[in-house]
């Protein structure tokens, strides 16, 4: 790969070669190829969208050897030129760095001299927001009077700042910000070009990092290339970008589902170590709770960290808390510190998220009583094979220190000491004191977490079936084709 930047490297050198800028393309294209051409020309648009591009290639559609036309031929001197920065007849001035009224009357001197080489003589300004007063108004005196052969191209990302005066003689085309979606595909044909291998969600993030500007996406690109070599994944771009890991919105939200307010506080204190961008946290968090909505509906799509958040709160929360937050990032700016209001929109969620039932342990629960287990399961940190047998069991009592559940006798060979302590030990950190469990062995009917989950399983897969045997669509497509229903096919989603 040359040592060339990207940005520098992949300026489009034609219309077609731009990314975005669709309809400001459409109005030049017809203006050219019908002669309808104007005296000043005026790109607005946030930092690298193309205005200099777009400047370079309208200056050699007008002065192009094989005429005026959007599809300059890239190939005779004069565009050879104009590309190398040698043509006499496109003056570039960067106003940031000639604001004075003298540099813009010694720019203008020469205006009404005929083009050297060119058909039209070019000044393509660019920044022409920091242009002092005397400046435009020296500019404003050629506009007013632009001898026939002098064409103006005005670059500026702040319009606001040129006087109506000027901005009355431009044509003005207004440049966006790139999508995403454009932006990332412009990355992947470049990666592609230069023989560097990626992955696609790796250009995502960098495109999104770019907000909108290629130029900053081609710049981020480079950096990538440099920090990971010759392959650029998705796990360096993240490192890379500085942003936090998802590891750590999942921990946010397990700390939220188990409503622990203090485990909430001390997790956002430690992203707030890492001084993330908090704005950037707040769209982790909104992607992560649409994963966790679409986990709610096809579990088997969800990877297994989204499959277990998606157990602990209701889909009617998880739509509350998605609204929660796209609100706080709407109103992110207006808080006092990105800080504050990150931690208001979670406290937010807090505030909206009942508690969970067993926070407080009666002095004794009976048998009788109907027992919250499975509830109390799904806020336990357990997981493998302590989960498992946890699920096998009922609850017998409880009391301040003590858990007493009972495992079916031929659940018995799953009974270990390690795994009765691993259950202990999660129990002790939920009520945040020292329990002790006692697992005995029944021959009675009991029913368990695991029992109770395939229950409403079945019940769902029944109702599944059911409602598919008496589709009217399904019974038409069962007559036309002679088919028969396989219901080994169907599968009961939450
Ligand atoms: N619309 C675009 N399509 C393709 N590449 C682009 C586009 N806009 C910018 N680029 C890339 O970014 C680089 C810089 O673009 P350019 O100088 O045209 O932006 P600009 O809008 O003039 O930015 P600034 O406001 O900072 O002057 C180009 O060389 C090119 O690599
Ligand atoms: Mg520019
Ligand atoms: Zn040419």
């Amino acid at each position: 790969m040359s040592h060339q930047v990207l940005a520098r490297k992949w300026r489009p050198r034609r219309f077609e070669e731009m990314v975005g800028q669709e309809h400001v393309l459409r109005m030049l294209t017809n203006a050219l190829n019908n002669q309808r051409l104007h005296h000043a020309y005026l790109f607005t648009g946030t930092r690298g969208v193309g205005k200099t591009s777009l400047g370079r290639i309208l200056a050699k559609c007008l002065n192009c050897e094989t005429g005026i036309s959007a599809s300059p031929c890239l190939t005779c001197p004069t565009c050879l030129a104009i590309e190398a920065g040698k043509f006499f007849d496109l003056i570039e001035v960067d106003a940031a760095s000639r604001t004075k009224v003298e540099d813009t009357r010694e720019l203008l001197e020469n205006v009404q001299y005929a083009a050297n080489q060119g058909r039209y003589k070019i000044y393509l300004i660019d920044e022409t927001h920091m242009l002092s007063t005397h400046s435009f108004n020296a500019l404003l005196k050629t506009l007013e009077e632009p001898p026939p052969h002098v064409i103006f191209i005005l670059a500026t990302t702040d319009p606001k700042r040129l006087p109506i005066t000027i901005l009355s003689r431009c044509l003005q085309f207004n440049l966006k910000r790139v999508p995403v979606e454009q932006i990332a595909h412009q990355l992947q044909f470049i990666c592609e070009q230069e023989k560097i291998s990626c992955e696609t969600s790796a250009l995502t993030l960098l495109a999104k990092a770019a907000d909108g500007s290629m130029r900053d996406a081609l710049s981020v690109l480079d950096q990538a290339i440099a920090f990971c070599h010759d392959n650029i994944t998705e796990a360096d771009t993240r490192e890379m970008l500085g942003s936090i890991e998802q590891d750590a919105i999942f921990r946010l939200l397990q700390a939220l589902f188990a409503h622990d307010g203090k485990k909430l506080l001390d997790e956002i204190a430690e992203l707030a170590n890492q001084t993330p961008n908090f704005n950037q946290v707040l769209e982790e968090l909104l992607s992560t709770l649409h994963q966790i909505s679409v986990a709610q509906i096809v579990p088997s799509h969800a990877t297994d960290s989204v499959a277990q958040l998606a157990t602990l709160a209701s889909p009617e929360e998880i739509q509350l808390f998605y609204q929660i937050a796209l609100i706080g990032r709407r109103d992110l700016p207006l808080t006092p510190t990105p800080l504050h209001g990150f931690e208001m929109v979670m406290l937010r969620m807090l505030a909206f998220k009942p508690a969970a039932k067993p926070s407080t342990i009666p002095t004794e629960i009976e048998n009788k009583m109907p027992l919250s287990w499975p509830q109390l399961l799904t806020q336990l940190n357990l997981s493998g094979l302590s989960y498992s047998l946890a699920a096998n069991c009922s609850l017998q009592r409880m009391t301040e220190q003590q858990v007493e559940l009972a495992l079916s006798a031929n659940h018995e060979p799953m009974l270990n000491k390690k795994l009765i302590d691993r259950i202990e030990q999660a129990l002790s950190e939920h009520f945040k004191k020292p329990m002790q469990l006692t697992i005995q062995i029944t021959r009675n009917e009991i029913n368990t977490p695991l029992k109770e989950e395939q229950q409403a399983q079945a019940a769902k897969l029944a109702s599944a079936t059911d409602s598919i045997k008496n589709d009217d669509s399904v019974q038409k497509i069962l007559n036309v084709f002679g088919a028969t229903l396989d219901t080994d096919s169907i599968k009961a989603i939450d």
